[in-house]
């Protein structure tokens, strides 16, 4: 994945998403460890996720005054879920009126859309393109939105470091992940260990990627909660039924036994809006053959976990809303091994249990506390535009030539690869099970010039 990533992202290896090996290992124990700490599985994180939720629903009374005002919910969200996680990283909380955290919000978004832009093809492909005028306009913007939320990282790390006091390392309570990273540093100097891969830069793009994937990923999910309640009444409803079964003014997770419909809603939701439906890139780390396929050290993979969420055969009528699928004629919670959001293996979501208990507790007390209803006529289609190349010249005798070494999959366009497949797809999973049904679960697609082999079956590829 390296030397792919480095081309596209100029901060180099360093973060969690885009690094492996060692560096890989060591920074995910890290912050694992350190999130645990901080209560992420215990009573801790359940009473900081309540703080924000009753604060949530203490501004939405007040700004939505009954019948007679509509409120857009999605920034509110974001101040509450943008608070746990900023509150973790650098003991920072922001109140709903705050423009910073507004702000932030705004960049996040910007960002998931730029990334979606065709263009985006164009210079993974041709990394040149985003050298040249009006072309690396996309390009420029993307570079601009991470200056500014590099900027805000800097400026919180710098508060720390103004705040650093030589007895914390004795103290051994960091307040956040950003102290308990330079806790981690000072103590390994002092044993006069190796520090590791532990660095400014490496801390900085941590924080990065924990704050875009620990923000965006539970907003997202949340706003098409909302979205999805306001489309389909009677399930609101009776969601709402069984939460007041429980006569609490607070829904806790201790109560998450007794509301299956509740958490069988939250399952359906996930599944239906299956926010990531492209896994993250692996790469083979050494030659090695699986299932009769020979792949090279460096060669991309995806495997396609996220995809098994709208198979036909595992999920009847997968684009049909119906919690119902997740509950056993005895309405208990049913598990279903392939209903898999947060992905397995070793690059499963770091944040699961963090991510499920905002889910639930917001979810569930926020429905709750009010109905849900959209202002105007919202369409819950969503549009993937991925991809397409523009130009340059391709190396035909290259594509030919990986071709053949590699699994079958459909034909790919000079230049732009199967990138043009994607375009004004209304549903990229639809895509990949059709090419699933004609070259099986492993095949390749191109991305402009490069080859990523698909990976739609078994769950060894992902533990591997
Ligand atoms: C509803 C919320 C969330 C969903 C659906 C989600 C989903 C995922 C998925 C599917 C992956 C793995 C992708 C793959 O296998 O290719 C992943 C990785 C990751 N997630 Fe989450 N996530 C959520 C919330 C969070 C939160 C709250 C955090 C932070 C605390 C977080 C941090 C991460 C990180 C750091 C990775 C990369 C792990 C690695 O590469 O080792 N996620 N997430």
């Amino acid at each position: 994945m390296t030397d792919f990533l480095l081309l596209f992202l100029p901060e180099g290896s360093n973060g969690i998403v885009q690094i492996d090996g060692d560096k890989w290992r060591e920074q995910r124990r890290f912050a694992l460890h350190t999130l645990r700490d901080f209560g992420v599985g215990r009573p801790l994180m359940e009473q900081m996720i309540t703080l924000e939720v009753t604060t949530l629903i203490n501004h939405m009374e007040k700004s939505c005054v009954l019948g007679s005002k509509s409120l857009n919910l999605c920034p509110s969200i974001a101040v509450c879920v943008g608070n746990i996680i900023n509150n973790m990283l650098f003991g920072l909380r922001f109140n709903q009126d705050n423009q910073i955290m507004h702000r932030l919000h705004r960049l996040l978004d910007d960002q998931s859309h730029t990334v979606m832009q065709p263009i985006m093809g164009a210079y993974i492909a041709f990394p040149l393109t985003t050298k040249v005028p009006l072309i690396n306009k996309e390009w420029k913007h993307l570079m601009e939105i991470k200056k500014e939320l590099l900027e805000f990282l800097d400026t919180q790390i710098e508060g720390h470091r103004m705040g650093w006091r030589e007895e914390m390392v004795e103290e051994g309570e960091p307040e956040d992940l950003t102290y308990a990273y330079m806790i981690e540093v000072e103590k390994r100097k002092r044993a006069g260990e190796d520090v590791g891969f532990f660095d400014d830069q490496q801390l900085k793009m941590l924080l990065l990627d924990l704050f875009f994937a620990g923000m965006e990923t539970t907003v997202t999910t949340l706003k098409w909660a909302f979205l999805l309640m306001a489309k389909n009444p009677e399930i609101q409803r009776k969601v709402q039924k069984e939460l007041d079964s429980l006569s609490q003014p607070l829904i806790e997770m201790r109560h998450r036994t007794q509301l299956p419909y509740t958490q069988a809603t939250i399952n359906e939701i996930q599944r239906h809006a299956n926010i990531l439906p492209i896994n993250l890139l692996r790469t083979v780390a050494e030659d090695i053959e699986i299932d009769g396929y020979g792949f090279r050290k460096g060669d991309l993979i995806i495997p396609q976990i996220s995809i098994l969420m709208n198979d036909p055969e595992l999920f009847e009528n997968p684009k049909e809303f119906r919690p119902e699928r997740f509950l056993d004629e005895s309405m208990n919670l049913k598990r279903i091994d392939e209903f898999l959001p947060f992905s397995i293996g070793r690059r499963q979501c770091l944040g699961e249990s963090l991510a499920r208990a905002e889910l639930y507790l917001i979810f569930a007390n926020l429905m709750h506390s009010f109905c849900f209803e959209v202002e105007e006529d919202v369409t819950t289609e969503t549009t993937y535009i991925y991809l397409i190349v523009c130009s340059s010249i391709y190396i035909f005798y290259e594509l030919h030539f990986k071709r053949r070494r590699l699994p079958k999959g459909p034909t790919p366009w000079l230049v732009a690869g199967n990138m043009p497949s994607f375009v004004n797809m209304t549903n990229v999973d639809d895509l990949f099970q059709s090419w699933k049904k004609q070259y099986g679960g492993i095949f390749t697609v191109w991305i402009g010039p490069i080859p990523l082999v698909m990976v739609l079956k078994g769950k060894r590829w992902a533990y591997d």
